[in-house]
């Protein structure tokens, strides 16, 4: 496990942006799952604004670790924000995003979803692996769309489940447990003084962790990278 803090949010987006550059420079094909939410939007502006030219994005297959079942034009949508400040301004091919249809019947969309990543993906330990999978990290611990009163849902033998947000019933698309487990590598991407406690809670093991499904986050191969910024580390020693 590698903890990279970074004293601010733009300086987090930076250091994640870098490592994901020696990433793609290192590889001929990349398989990379993308978070929601609100945090990855710096990382999006950062790779658009300084790594635009500095990345070959034909390299690139964008995949999602969770989506809302919302059109792909609705403000909630994870593919909408990734391509509003990234796809939009980048040179990748059409085809190299492969969206969570979130206008689709939620539980046809986590077979047809499961179905694309057992075609696309290369096969390791009989299941399919992601190169990288970006998480986020809930104020409840929760992570892509797995949420801890249905923390079940990690342990699913699909790859990808219906989850429903606990406070607004929104339903979800989120990839599980061991398919996140199977990646090369996992990047926590975190940021916030509201996420402090949980961060020390879950890297630590201590408290409540295990009600987390953030914590059941534990790549087969131990590639787990942090990249956290100085508020959401703060309690990390
Ligand atoms: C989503 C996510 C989710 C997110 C966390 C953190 O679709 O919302 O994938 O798991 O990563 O909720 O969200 P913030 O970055 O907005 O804090």
């Amino acid at each position: 496990m590698k903890i990279n803090i970074s004293e601010s949010k733009k300086q987090t987006a930076k250091s994640f942006s870098e490592y994901l550059a020696k990433l793609i420079a290192k590889n001929n094909i990349l398989h990379i799952a993308l978070s929601g939410g609100s945090t990855p939007k710096e990382v999006f502006k950062e790779l658009a604004e300084n790594f635009k030219n500095k990345i070959d994005w034909s390299k690139v297959q964008f995949y999602w670790g969770d989506e809302r079942c919302v059109p792909s034009d609705d403000e909630e949508s994870n593919y909408r924000m990734a391509n509003e400040y990234l796809f939009s301004k980048i040179e990748l091919p059409s085809g190299n995003t492969h969206r969570i249809r979130g206008e689709n019947k939620p539980e046809e969309e986590a077979v047809r979803y499961a179905g694309l990543l057992e075609a696309k993906l290369p096969g390791h330990n009989m299941h399919p692996q992601f190169d990288l999978v970006i998480l986020g990290i809930g104020d409840d611990g929760h992570t892509a769309s797995i949420f801890p009163n249905q923390i079940n849902l990690w342990n699913s033998k699909s790859y990808c489940e219906v989850a429903e947000h606990p406070e607004t019933g929104q339903k979800r698309v989120s990839l599980t447990g061991n398919i996140i487990n199977n990646a090369k590598e996992v990047a926590f991407l975190v940021t916030g003084e509201n996420k402090a406690q949980k961060v020390l809670e879950i890297i630590d093991k201590k408290g409540n962790y295990n009600l987390y499904p953030a914590a059941l986050v534990a790549p087969n191969t131990g590639r787990l990278n942090w990249f956290l910024d100085a508020e959401a580390g703060k309690l990390i020693k």
